[in-house]
């Protein structure tokens, strides 16, 4: 294994049950935490919320340490995830966006071009100084609990860049990567070198473990994920392996990526996210079934399932959990984000039920 090439923040908290599973080790209990565990669900989010908006939040670091630290307290999840945007890089580096509520990340001037590509402005490891400073506040505050760091990968970054917005079939993001590859390899290269610096700030200022959202990969064909895609992905999860040396768990995740697991996990995921559509022990199944060590997996009850009656709650995560065991580890989360309204205590009595499951 190599060397770390960078000095880190990191805490040694290696029995935390998040990242012994992450590692292929038997914790002391099934880890768990939610993907949008910050945010609209809580009342005290919403609170201290009011007249702010998202992106200044974001980088505002009391802010951050606030938000971020709510669900943990609130829940007492096995991670805490910062709190923050995939979009928040290519803001701070310049770009012309915000968010906008109900809708999502907006885009002031869509890239649809070549020329658009060359304009986009580069970040500056400055430009994220505030979410560096959160990180730091945030180590002091989370005792033993792991702290996840996280960033939006390539091709989900470029369709809110190339549609301008949310888009149900990305049609204008698959049309530039069929017509002009030349500028969609060039637009793609260029988000990775964005994410991999934003990454290795939150590596150098102390996140113990890296999440990568490929939100929308799921719209993709094996073949395109592969070929338009995947060199992208696969830099980034590779180059944050060779600076940590390893040493940070690297999770992959996407929505409706049922034929794209293995794909996923190849491009250099050490913990693959898999959302409610397949079975964890088929996601075990189909990712690299020629390996000797079974992959380790997060997810993946389905968020709208915590609109039913507990027994059916409690019915759905037996079921995950005995799935799970098939894996190398499992971290049990959602298979997307919490749903904003989703009630709060039940998200708390789903925790207290995962930790009270130890066979
Ligand atoms: O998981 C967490 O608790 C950390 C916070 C987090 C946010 N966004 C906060 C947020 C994370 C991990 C994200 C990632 C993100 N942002 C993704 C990938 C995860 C996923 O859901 O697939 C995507 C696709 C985005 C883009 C984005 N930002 C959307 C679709 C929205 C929702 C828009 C809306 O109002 O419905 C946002 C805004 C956003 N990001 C909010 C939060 C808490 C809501 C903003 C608010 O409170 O006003």
């Amino acid at each position: 294994m190599t060397h770390p090439t960078h000095v880190s923040n990191r805490r040694g908290l290696d029995d935390a049950p998040l990242l012994v599973a992450a590692n292929g080790g038997t914790p002391e209990h099934t880890p768990v935490w939610f993907m949008r565990q910050a945010g609209r669900s809580l009342p005290e989010y919403r609170r201290v919320r009011e007249g702010v908006p998202m992106l200044r939040a974001c980088l505002t670091p009391e802010l951050v340490c606030e938000i971020t630290m709510q669900p943990v307290r609130r829940h007492g999840v096995d991670a805490a995830i910062l709190f923050s945007d995939i979009v928040l890089p290519l803001y701070a580096a310049g770009v012309g966006l915000d968010i906008v509520s109900g809708t999502g990340p907006v885009v002031n001037q869509p890239v649809r071009g070549a020329a658009d590509v060359t304009a986009l402005p580069e970040l500056e490891t400055e430009h994220v100084e505030g979410v560096a400073e959160a990180i730091r506040l945030l180590l002091g505050e989370l005792g033993s609990t792991p702290l996840i760091g996280f960033a939006g990968a390539p091709f989900t970054l470029a369709s809110y860049l190339v549609e301008g917005g949310p888009s149900r079939n990305h049609e204008r993001t698959k049309a530039l990567m069929h017509s002009d590859p030349e500028t969609w390899h060039a637009l793609l290269g260029k988000l990775a070198e964005t994410t991999l610096k934003f990454l290795r700030v939150q590596v150098d200022a102390g996140v113990d473990a890296i999440q990568l959202f490929d939100s929308w990969a799921g719209a993709l064909s094996p073949r395109d994920y592969v070929t338009y895609v995947q060199p992208h992905t696969s830099r980034i999860l590779r180059g944050i392996a060779e600076y940590t040396g390893g040493e940070v768990p690297r999770i992959h995740f996407g929505v409706g990526t049922g034929e794209l697991l293995g794909a996923m996990h190849e491009a250099g995921a050490s913990v693959t996210g898999v959302d409610w559509r397949v079975p964890l022990d088929t996601a075990a199944s189909r990712i690299d079934p020629s390996q000797p060590s079974r992959p380790v997996l997060q997810g993946n009850l389905d968020p709208a399932v915590l609109f039913s009656d507990w027994e059916s709650v409690r019915g759905e995560t037996e079921r995950i959990l005995a799935e799970g065991e098939s894996a190398g580890g499992h971290i049990f989360n959602l298979g997307h984000g919490v749903l904003p309204d989703t009630d709060p205590e039940v998200l708390t009595r789903l925790v207290e039920f995962v930790h009270s499951r130890r066979d």
